[in-house]
């Protein structure tokens, strides 16, 4: 069992290295929505409705925010962070939620709207995906409010592994294609290795969680 000085070394360490690891994709969300307000012709883009304010709105801003979501949310595990800064933990939780909360709806938002460019499957990865964001983020500023703060770290670790999720799609995709030259993978997203992609970016790192946090209750 490691002491608690080495738990925070590590946990540390993991942290920097998914923020580091996560920062290019990040980047490239963010600058990805920012082309909703520096970009003078958006008429090539697959995401812009013409016309539609509030969907083009929802799907730039949920890109940009998300980015910020990924280098924030890490820093609320920072250890000893929250005892030392508890206001900082307090206001920021709350922020990130809400922002949470906001790319979830944008998301579904914009399937509801556009769906998405695989088709119905992929609509419903996402969308699932898109409620548990949702779920999880109002469950974590819940059972702070509660002050119940053993089952407000479990929420919270699930929106940890959500947030990550958009950067894990990516980072699939990445090292698929390196090692078998997109096998299985069609431009309309619509090959096996697609359909399995459409939830296997979340939802096999949120059963991971699952069998950690049960694992640690019973040890506890
Ligand atoms: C948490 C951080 C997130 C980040 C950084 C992020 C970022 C992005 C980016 C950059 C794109 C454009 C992709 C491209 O150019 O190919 C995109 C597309 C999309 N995102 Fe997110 N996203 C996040 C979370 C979510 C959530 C929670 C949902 C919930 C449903 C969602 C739903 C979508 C949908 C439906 C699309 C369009 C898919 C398509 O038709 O290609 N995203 N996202």
């Amino acid at each position: 069992m490691p002491t608690s000085r080495a738990r925070q070394i590590y946990v540390g360490a993991g942290l920097v290295f998914l923020i580091l690891h996560s920062l290019p994709f990040a980047i490239w969300a963010m600058d990805s929505g920012a082309l909703l307000l520096i970009s003078p012709d958006l008429s090539e883009n697959r995401f812009y409705t013409p016309g539609g304010t509030i969907i083009n709105l929802a799907i730039f801003a949920h890109m940009s925010l998300g980015a910020l979501l990924m280098v924030f949310v890490p820093l609320q595990f920072w250890p000893g962070l929250r005892a030392r800064f508890a206001a900082y933990h307090r206001w920021s939780g709350r922020l990130l939620c809400l922002v949470a909360g906001a790319i979830g709806l944008a998301g579904l938002a914009y399937i509801f709207v556009r769906g998405t460019i695989g088709g119905l499957w992929m609509d419903l990865g996402f969308g699932v995906y898109g409620v548990l964001v949702c779920l999880s983020a109002g469950q974590a500023i819940c059972y702070a409010r509660r002050r119940d703060f053993a089952v407000h770290r479990r929420w919270a670790l699930r929106v940890l592994v959500l947030t990550f999720g958009s950067w894990l799609y990516r980072l699939h995709y990445g090292i698929w294609y390196f090692f078998t030259e997109g096998l299985a993978s069609t431009p309309d997203f619509d090959g096996t290795f697609d359909l399995v992609q459409n939830f296997a970016f979340y939802l096999p790192y949120l059963l991971v969680l699952e069998l950690w946090l049960r694992r640690e209750a019973r040890t506890a």
